[in-house]
């Protein structure tokens, strides 16, 4: 079925998607709003793919973690040689069938002790020996298809996602592949609680224009935020077969951008091992849309993991990607406090920000800004979420 679109603002879209230099940010009925919500929940975020961890959480068999998304409970567990997104809901009356995260054998949900392997298949359930037609077949938990890039789970809720393609020519593969986002480890995360919508903060990590204002104290004196365009990038975009950077990303479920740095991002303590060298004194913000950025720099990457929870509220998971001998190390403490101070203070000077524009948004006199051209990627992600909007078939 064609989806109506009267809920959304049509005549307020052509202006979205407009050429960069002449276009405006969505309408602000976008944000927050729970009947914008409802429609951006079933056609954007269930009908994508949504990172919910990394690689290295489910090593080992009976690793699991669990994760609450978009109200979903899940539980993500590896299985022999193979990482399954189960739900966390126990088939008896809906308990947790497993808590935090850790290694198991098996999962028995503390409620009434039903158990279940670790593919999600029922296992054991107490005193049912006399329940008539009590199938056990019946009784495995949900599973949700999965599916991996550069060592980051996606799960998709919908169960009906077209495949995630991120290679080919042009594609996000052939960006990162010189710098092994694969073979990185976590540190531990820093948490935010963001009570606005979830597209306020992801806009935030997309652009750097807001780096000498808002983070005037911090990284903004660091940062040439014009080299996007610089003569090296135009290089890569052009061997990717673009026209142009703006093009690149344009109509694809990706987009990438590169910054300039005045000086070396030297990290105190932090071993002299570089993931590449070809980056030099760049960093490469990454998104796959809807939830997955990246920011990539030669010796470490920044992943804000946002966590969509409902229409005015999301957990932000800061977590730093290091070289797995620096993870492994406990004497790189001095390096590891400096990284994840400098993000704590970073996230510090954008929250009161964020949560000012949260507020500006429900504004009736807003209307919807004009866009600069440092802001394309913004640019890209709405034009792909319109194009999620519009052409959703149930
Ligand atoms: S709810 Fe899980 S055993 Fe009853
Ligand atoms: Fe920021």
């Amino acid at each position: 079925m064609q989806t109506s679109n009267q809920i959304i603002p049509i005549q307020d879209l052509d202006s979205v998607k407009a050429p960069l230099d002449e276009a405006s940010f969505l309408p602000p009925d976008f944000y927050g709003r729970d009947s914008h919500f409802v429609l951006e929940k079933e056609r954007v975020l269930k009908n994508n793919w949504l990172v919910v961890g990394r690689w290295e959480q489910v090593e080992k068999r009976g690793d699991y973690f669990t994760i609450d998304l978009l109200e979903e409970p899940l539980l993500i567990v590896r299985d022999k040689n193979e990482v399954k997104v189960l739900s966390n809901v126990c088939l008896h009356r809906a308990g947790p069938v497993a808590k935090d995260s850790g290694n198991r054998k098996s999962f028995t949900c503390p409620y009434h002790l039903w158990s279940y392997e670790l593919d999600g298949s029922f296992k054991t359930a107490p005193h049912m020996e006399q329940a008539k037609n009590f199938n056990k077949k019946n009784c495995s938990l949900n599973e949700f298809p999965v599916t991996e890039w550069q060592g980051f789970i996606f799960v998709n809720l919908s169960k009906n996602a077209a495949p995630l393609v991120l290679d080919g020519i042009g594609g996000l593969d052939e960006i990162v592949s010189p710098y092994n986002l694969h073979k990185l480890k976590r540190l531990e995360p820093i948490h935010f609680s963001c009570p606005w919508d979830w597209k306020i903060s992801v806009e935030n990590v997309m652009e750097f224009y807001h780096y000498p204002g808002v983070h005037a104290d911090t990284v903004g004196a660091s940062f040439d935020i014009r080299s996007s365009t610089d003569a090296e990038f135009d290089k890569m975009v052009e061997t990717l077969g673009a026209k142009n950077q703006y093009d690149a990303g344009q109509g694809k479920s990706y987009a990438y951008g590169m910054q300039s740095s005045k000086q070396s991002l030297n990290i105190p303590g932090m071993p002299a091992y570089e993931l590449s060298l070809h980056l030099n004194d760049k960093q490469i913000g990454v998104h796959v849309f809807p939830n997955l950025s990246l920011i990539i720099t030669p010796t470490f990457t920044v992943w804000p993991h946002i966590i969509i929870e409902s229409e005015n509220h999301h957990r932000l998971e800061y977590i730093l990607l290091v070289h797995p001998e620096f993870a492994a190390h406990a004497d790189h403490h001095q390096a590891r406090e400096y990284l994840r101070d400098m993000i704590q203070r970073i996230h510090e000077e954008d929250m009161p920000i964020l949560a000012h524009v949260a507020k500006g948004l429900k504004s009736e006199n807003h209307v919807a800004g004009r866009i600069c051209r440092l802001e394309y990627i913004i640019w890209q992600f709405h034009n792909w979420m319109l194009e999620q909007l519009t052409s959703f078939r149930e």
